[in-house]
């Protein structure tokens, strides 16, 4: 579809449907760790609802940013922490 919604995951162009959030559209293009703890640990979307801060990317250059309940939008740019 001509509609669809072109953005970048750590430099890699995807495209997903309009009503898309960022977190269902990394987990559907392979990406299923979207952060390190502290400690190093891989952390991925738990909740999908923006309680438990799993799903914290950085957006647009603003890091801790909620992905699950984040709409994609054409030209953004989405980077794991
Ligand atoms: S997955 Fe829990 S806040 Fe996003």
């Amino acid at each position: 579809m001509s509609d669809r919604i072109r953005m970048t995951i750590d430099g890699r162009e995807i495209a997903v449907e309009p009503g898309t959030t960022v977190a269902a559209a990394l987990m559907m293009n392979g990406v299923h760790s979207f952060r390190e703890s502290p400690n190093g640990d891989e952390r991925g979307p738990l909740c999908g609802m923006g309680i438990c801060f799993e799903c914290r990317m950085t957006v647009n250059g603003a890091s801790g940013v909620r992905t699950c309940n984040l709409l994609c939008a054409d030209g953004m740019e989405v980077s794991t922490q």
